[in-house]
Parts: structure tokens; sequence; C-alpha cells
């Protein structure tokens, strides 16, 4: 109780002279005293999806291993269920919450209960908005995921170097490409959306690349919950209203591997076999299917990010609120949730081809090489 009463006093002073005050480059968070024995309660999205199932792991583990107890709920991708889950936190008199959440517009209520029982709020990957009650938001350079998610369009079709840089003597082109994005109450959607477009933009206004289908506004190219069964059908559909002339689509911008199983379903039902005609696929997390779709050809590039490291940053910021200290963040400007510009911590993601599986997901022991070829 002491503690939140300092974090409020805090909180509220923070509030007072400005969350820019927090910068780039401080010292990270110290976790000693942490491991009161104290209660986090941790909410995530969905068990569907084996990252969140990683996230909760790591997030678990790594608390527990610091002394705290930890009540970690999965939502299944209910909305009410969610929020049911976070005011059982709060009942059961949790000291920090660490939330992802499913439409990041939708806690508003429930956490002004967590600011009034002055309970600490971390948004943990995806942005909560339309609350002042979100204290901090651990994630990824979610622009920058974008823009490697274009990259890997890009570099597939022999346009770029996996870095954005032109190749030189590209092809000139046309290809046809097809545009995904995420959820559209995911704010991480419009980011990975907005910085693939800033890359993708000028091949399209050059010619060189045409997205045939003409769909290229994010709501049109959303996808509900990031579901990848949808985006087979829209693809699906796609192909029977825009490829039924005998053209082929040669790329397709996915922004998450779930997505990317969809349109890989979609293309095949529709007859594309695995030969130079297959597209170039991006996508976004490492999971194992997908880095075997990698392996085999059918999936080009996914997006790593390492739920340890996040899972890391998160425990670090709750433990330094916990002491009353101020977490290590290094952005306090882009992610302005409607209500206040929250701190943030962004980690640096990677982009994964077949060649650098090796490099960057075994020898980081994020997979075993038994786990990518079993
Ligand atoms: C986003 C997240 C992505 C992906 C997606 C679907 O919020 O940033 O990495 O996991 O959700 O789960």
């Amino acid at each position: 109780m002491k503690k939140k009463a300092l974090f409020a006093g805090l909180a509220a002073g923070a509030m007072i002279i400005g969350l820019a005050a927090c910068s780039s480059g401080t010292t990270p968070a110290s976790s000693s005293g942490a491991g009161d024995g104290g209660l986090i309660g941790v909410a995530m999205p969905t068990k569907s999806s084996e990252r969140w199932i990683a996230d909760g792991d790591a997030v678990k583990s790594q608390l527990e291993a610091e002394g705290f107890k930890v009540d970690l709920q999965y939502a299944e991708d209910d909305i009410p269920t969610q929020v049911s889950q976070i005011e059982n936190m709060i009942t059961k008199g949790a000291e920090v919450l660490i939330v992802a959440s499913i439409d990041g517009t939708t806690l508003t209520s429930v956490l002004q209960d967590a600011a009034d029982a002055n309970i600490p709020v971390i948004a943990y990957d995806r942005l909560i908005r339309d609350t002042k009650n979100v204290n901090y938001y651990a994630s990824f350079d979610n622009l920058k995921v974008g823009q490697q998610q274009a990259w890997s369009v890009l570099n597939g079709l022999g346009l770029t170097e996996l870095d954005g840089t032109a190749v030189a003597g590209a092809p000139a082109g046309p290809f046809n490409v097809e545009l995904f994005a995420g959820s559209p109450d995911d704010n991480n959607a419009t980011f990975f959306f907005n910085g693939a477009m800033q890359e993708l933009q000028p091949f399209i206004d050059s010619g060189v690349l045409v997205v045939k289908s003409g769909q290229t506004d994010f709501n049109t190219v959303a996808t509900l919950r990031w579901d990848g069964e949808e985006a087979q059908s829209r693809l699906e559909n796609i192909l029977t209203s825009t490829y039924s002339d005998g053209s082929k689509v040669n790329g397709i911008l996915s922004p998450y591997d779930g997505i990317s199983r969809g349109i890989i379903s979609a293309l095949q039902g529709a007859g594309y076999t695995l030969d130079a005609s297959w597209p170039v696929i991006s996508g976004q997390d490492a999971e194992i299917d997908s880095v075997k779709a990698i392996n085999s050809g059918e999936q080009y590039a996914t997006i790593f990010k390492d739920t340890r490291q996040l899972a890391a940053v998160a425990v670090k910021m709750a433990i330094a609120v916990l002491n009353g200290g101020t977490p290590e963040t290094n952005n306090s400007t882009d992610y302005d949730n409607g209500k206040i510009v929250v701190p943030s911590m962004l980690l640096d993601s990677q982009i994964v081809v077949k060649d650098n599986i090796p490099s960057v997901l075994i020898d980081s022991g994020y997979w075993t090489e038994a786990e990518i070829n079993g």
C-alpha cells in the first residue's frame, strides 16, 4: 500500500512536470528490492496465437524469478472477458497490471478502477488508448516493423536490399502486389501499415508496383482480430475478381504470420504452386509454422520480435514503479493514446529470411533446429 501511495504521488508529479522528461539513454531500471511476494496481474489477449503464449510465459517466469506472484490470464480475444479478468486482478490486490489489450479502446472504465486503487498500468506491446490511466508502454519500434515488412516484399522482388536501400539494375516490373493490414482496433496495425506504405508508395507511384485490386485504403485492407481465415477469404475474393484473367499476384504485404498462413492457403486453393510464380509474402512474429514456411519457400520473410526481451522490459518497468522509480524509456513523442503521450520503451526488430534463420532464431535460442526442421 505504501508503495502504491508513493507511486501515485510520483505519477502525479510526472504529469505536472511533463512526461517528456523521460528520455533515452537513462540507466536501466534497477531490479534491486524486487519481489516482495506481491501480486502482479498480467492480461494477455489470446492463446490462439503462439506468440502471446510465449509472451505470457516469459513475463510470468521472469516475474516469479523476481519473487512476485503472478495472475496470468488469456481472454480468447473476447473483450468483456478481458475487462472482467482485469477487474478480478484489481479485486485480488494486484500491485501492477501488465496488459496486452484486445481492443485498445475498451479498457477506459476498468483502468479508471485501477487508478482509483493506485495500481500502475503498463501497456504491453499494444498501446492502450483513450485513457490517462496507462503509465508506461513496452513495445517495439512499430513504424520500423512496418518498414521492414515492406522491405521484405521489395527485397523478395529484387527491388531493394533488406534495409530498404535501392538495388542497382533492379527490375522495372510492373509487379502485382496486394496489401493486408492488421486489426483496426489495435493501434499497432496502423503503425505497421503506415510504415510499410511509406516504403511501398514510391514504387506504386512510379508504376513498378501495381495494387491490381485497387484496395489500398487501411480500412479496406484491415483484418479484424488479425484473423487468418478472414485474410484467406479476402484474398480468395481478390484472386477471383482481379486475377481470373490469368495474371498473377507477385507480392503480398502481410503484417502477421497468422495472416500469412491464411494467404498461403488462399494461393494454394487458387492453384498457385511453389515455383517461380509463387509470390513474395511477408509476416511478423517468427511463429514456428511460419519459420517452417520460410524454410520451405512458401513465406519469404517474417519480423522477429524477441518476446523474451519485451517481457524483460515490462518486468523492469513493473519493478521500477513499485520501487517508486522511473522506468527507462526511449520514446516520449510517438505514442499519443488520445489522452496522453505514453512514455515508451521501444525495442528493435529484425527481418528473418531463409538465410539468417540459423543466426537470428537458432543462435539466440528462440527456436531449436529440431523445432524448425521437425
Ligand atoms: C500485434 C503485435 C504483432 C502480432 C499481432 C497479432 O499487436 O504487435 O506482433 O502479434 O498483434 O497477434
